[in-house]
């Protein structure tokens, strides 16, 4: 039977994470100091003041045995912030499920949160005294939150344990890189590749999921990256109606953007995503380790996407997005919030907030069209947010050293900025009328104007020409 145990830090958010887990796994929620309550039949300050800490370590050693001893299913268990200093214990954990440490918040939200939940938490200031002990747990979430239906968790070293006995499809690369160390037999591996974002490979999902008999309760899991995110969530919601998907997205643009956002769907030779349906993942684990495999072009698609964000939001991003550089999961979880953030505002882009997230779409789509799909999504996108700043500054919405200071920043993380000259720029303007985001020849933009400053314009392309050669 699976167990997770999650420790981490007293106020560090091992009930509120181990509760949602639990949902989103389908399996049962166990507090460990609930039981020490149950079984001492006294709260734990009490049992503190009357019988002292040791007599407290033992009630909660003999607690954790009796919860690893329980096999009557797979389930979360949240630790106390100190169950594991008795190495007896962190073996018997170790042993029987994976333990997920949480990181420490910063120290001053750590006190805050303490501070709320003061009386309750004996032991809320030694946790800075405990650095290196929590550190020494190698699967650790770096941040946890909900996206819509959909709860995100962030961090590294997760993926195994979580995919373990589960209907997995995998990406054919990933599965060959990474099967063997996760030890998961895959359900399904679909070739890798937008080429195979097709129905026909929906179909195929579905006859695996036939053929495995999975039903309404059963969640399926999507092992790579956006591709294979959007394939088997669409899959998911056209089986029997829709069953819940847990994705593992593998690639940094599937973390940071297609992971979450609840958008899924498949290619036709008429247009790229034209089926689809909105069906968010219960659950979204992005495991950071991921990107160990991760060729330097792929990561650079990421932070195009990453960037935007930065730009959305007005914040700028650690090192992770420079150039030959791997994000860390706190750097990932901070990005991908700012998405999360919007698409929580606007799950359905009915406000129109959500469309501030195709910042440098508009442009960069038509030019990956142009290119002949020679140019990947995210260099389009840098060229494409570019492009559209320098829109943004001969409308006067931003200042007129704004293209250029965007530029640095795409340049800086590996990416280009302009349009390459086999473009024919002539054909950019009705390249992006054909854009299914158009009403007549009027086109909506989100146009970069500055950090934390992102416009939607309509610019009717009937009446005015923004690309033209020469
Ligand atoms: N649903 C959404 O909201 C949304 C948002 C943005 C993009 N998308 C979709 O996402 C797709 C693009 O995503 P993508 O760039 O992840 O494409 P992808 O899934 O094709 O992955 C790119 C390549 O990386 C390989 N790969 C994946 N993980 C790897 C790893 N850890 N190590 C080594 N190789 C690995 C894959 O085999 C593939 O060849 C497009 O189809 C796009 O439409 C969806
Ligand atoms: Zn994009």
């Amino acid at each position: 039977m699976k167990k997770i145990f999650l420790y981490g830090a007293p106020a560090s958010g091992k009930t509120t994470l181990g509760r949602r887990l639990a949902a989103a796994l389908g399996t049962r929620f166990v507090d460990l100091d609930d039981a020490i309550v149950a079984r001492a039949g006294a709260s734990i300050p009490e049992i503190f003041a009357a019988r002292g800490e040791a007599a407290f370590r033992d009630l909660e050693s003999s607690a954790l045995a009796a919860v690893v001893g329980d096999d009557s299913g797979d389930m979360v268990v949240s630790l106390g912030g100190g169950t594991l200093l008795r190495d007896a214990n962190r073996a018997l954990c170790e042993k029987n499920g994976a333990v997920f440490c949480i990181d420490t918040p910063t120290a001053e939200e750590l006190a805050r949160r303490i501070g709320a939940a003061a009386g309750s938490r004996p032991l809320g200031d030694r946790a800075k005294e405990r650095a290196a002990h929590y550190a020494s747990f190698p699967s650790r979430v770096a941040a946890f939150f909900e996206a819509q239906d959909s709860l995100v968790v962030v961090g590294r070293g997760l993926a195994a344990a979580l995919l373990e006995e589960r209907a997995v499809v995998a990406d054919a690369t990933v599965a060959k890189l990474w099967q063997d160390r996760l030890g998961v037999e895959p359900l399904k591996t679909i070739p890798s590749g937008e080429e195979h974002k097709t129905p026909a490979t929906v179909a195929a999902l579905w006859h695996a999921f036939a053929a495995r008999g999975l039903g309404r309760r059963d969640a399926v899991c999507a092992l790579g990256g956006g591709v294979t995110g959007d394939l088997t969530g669409f899959a998911a919601a056209t089986w029997m109606r829709g069953i819940p998907w847990i994705n593992f997205p593998t690639t940094l643009l599937a973390m940071v953007d297609a992971s979450t956002g609840g958008k899924t769907g498949c290619d036709l030779p008429e247009g790229k995503n034209l089926a689809g349906a909105f069906h968010f993942p219960r659950l979204v684990v992005v495991d950071a380790d991921f990107l160990s495999t991760l060729p330097e072009e792929l990561l650079a698609a990421g932070r195009a996407e990453m960037i935007k964000h930065e730009v959305i939001a007005g914040v700028r991003a650690g090192e992770g997005t420079a150039r030959g550089a791997v994000p860390t999961a706190a750097e990932i979880a901070a990005n991908l919030s700012v998405k999360v953030g919007i698409v929580r505002e606007d799950p359905f882009e009915r406000t129109g907030l959500r469309m501030k997230l195709n910042c440098g779409h508009t442009v960069g789509h038509a030019v990956e069209k142009l290119s002949g799909y020679t140019l990947a999504h995210g260099e389009a996108v840098a060229i494409g947010c570019v492009e559209e700043a320098r829109i943004a500054a001969a409308r006067s919405l931003a200042p007129a050293d704004w293209p250029a200071e965007l530029a640095a920043r795409f340049a800086a993380a590996g990416l280009p900025t302009e349009i390459p000259p086999e473009i024919d720029r002539n054909r950019i303007d009705e390249t992006m009328k054909g854009d299914k985001k158009r009403a007549g020849d009027v086109v909506a933009f989100a146009l970069p104007c500055g950090w934390g400053d992102v416009r939607i314009e309509n610019i009717d392309l009937g009446a005015e020409t923004l690309f033209h050669s020469g």
